[in-house]
């Protein structure tokens, strides 16, 4: 069985015992309910290093107080025999008072690339994400982490981070891993009932349209967002929270789609918010 671990002493140990035997160590940070998304991140991770930690560990911080931390979906049984099945070497499954001690009050807050986009609608989030991440970077000190492109904003603002604070480590991105039908890959599908499941499919087919238009040419945003909102706003059960197009290299708007821009959308569905992205890079 995989060893799971809870206290950053324990992480600590092992990976100096790894350290003194010159093997090198990748994270695959999570907040668990793992999928096929997570496991492409750790698949890439075992390939890449010798050995891999997956951190599991639904961080209280990074939650409005009117979001889901209580009932953010948890299973560290299947968590743990997917981790096991991919070649992860350890799972550090703290507790919320052991990330976070009494008194805690220190965090990592950044002016720039957090504003926008998921940042309008989720004031904390990225202060929260920047803090959790940069401890799991000090208590683990990886060589390489692991992030999703389906959080792109979340992957911009990591990279950031790490290059403001002088993380010595790398940041792969990883691609968005879907559903047969589309939808991109996320513990929060688990939310939706049968009805919810098939409206959630517009998000992607309104992002392929956009691409489709982009890749064909057109070069006014406006008109690519327009192509997406039509396509969204025809779903009954769908609900905009945005539809932005902005430049992938500091996530500021664009009117025009020339160049490295990231399309990213959030939608509700019910009452389940989704989002979904493509990066188009080079175009002019
Ligand atoms: O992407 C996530 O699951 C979380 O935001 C992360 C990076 C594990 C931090 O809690």
């Amino acid at each position: 069985m995989i060893n799971i671990v809870n206290t950053v002493e324990q992480v600590r140990e092992q990976v100096k015992a790894w350290r003194k035997e010159g093997l090198t160590v990748g994270l695959v940070p999570t907040m668990g309910f793992l999928h096929e998304g997570h496991k492409s991140l750790i698949d890439k991770a075992v390939e890449e290093n010798d050995r891999v930690v997956v951190s599991v560990f639904v961080n209280p911080t990074q939650f409005g107080p009117n979001e889901d931390f209580e009932s953010y979906p948890r299973d560290m049984e299947k968590d743990a025999a997917l981790c096991e099945a991919a070649g992860a070497s350890l799972i550090f499954h703290p507790e919320p008072s052991d990330m976070y001690l009494d008194g805690y009050s220190t965090f990592v807050d950044m002016d720039t690339l957090t504003k926008g986009l998921c940042g309008k609608t989720r004031p904390i989030h990225f202060r929260g994400v920047c803090t959790v991440v940069s401890k799991l970077f000090n208590i683990v000190c990886p060589d390489k982490a692991y992030f999703g492109q389906k959080d792109a904003q979340q992957l911009a603002v990591i990279k950031h981070m790490v290059r403001d604070l002088n993380f010595g480590l790398e940041i792969v991105g990883c691609p968005i891993i879907r559903e047969d039908d589309g939808l991109a890959k996320s513990s929060r599908n688990t939310y939706l009932n049968a009805d919810e499941r098939k409206a959630a499919t517009v998000l992607n087919k309104a992002l392929t349209k956009g691409k489709e238009a982009v890749m064909s040419g057109e070069k006014d945003a406006a008109k690519v967002k327009a192509i997406i909102t039509d396509i969204i706003e025809k779903e009954p059960l769908a609900k905009i929270d945005y539809v932005e197009i902005v430049d992938w290299n500091n996530l500021e708007a664009v009117d025009s789609t020339e160049g490295d821009i990231l399309t990213a959308i959030a939608v509700y569905i019910g009452k389940t918010r989704l989002i979904d992205n493509f990066i188009v890079e080079g175009r002019n």
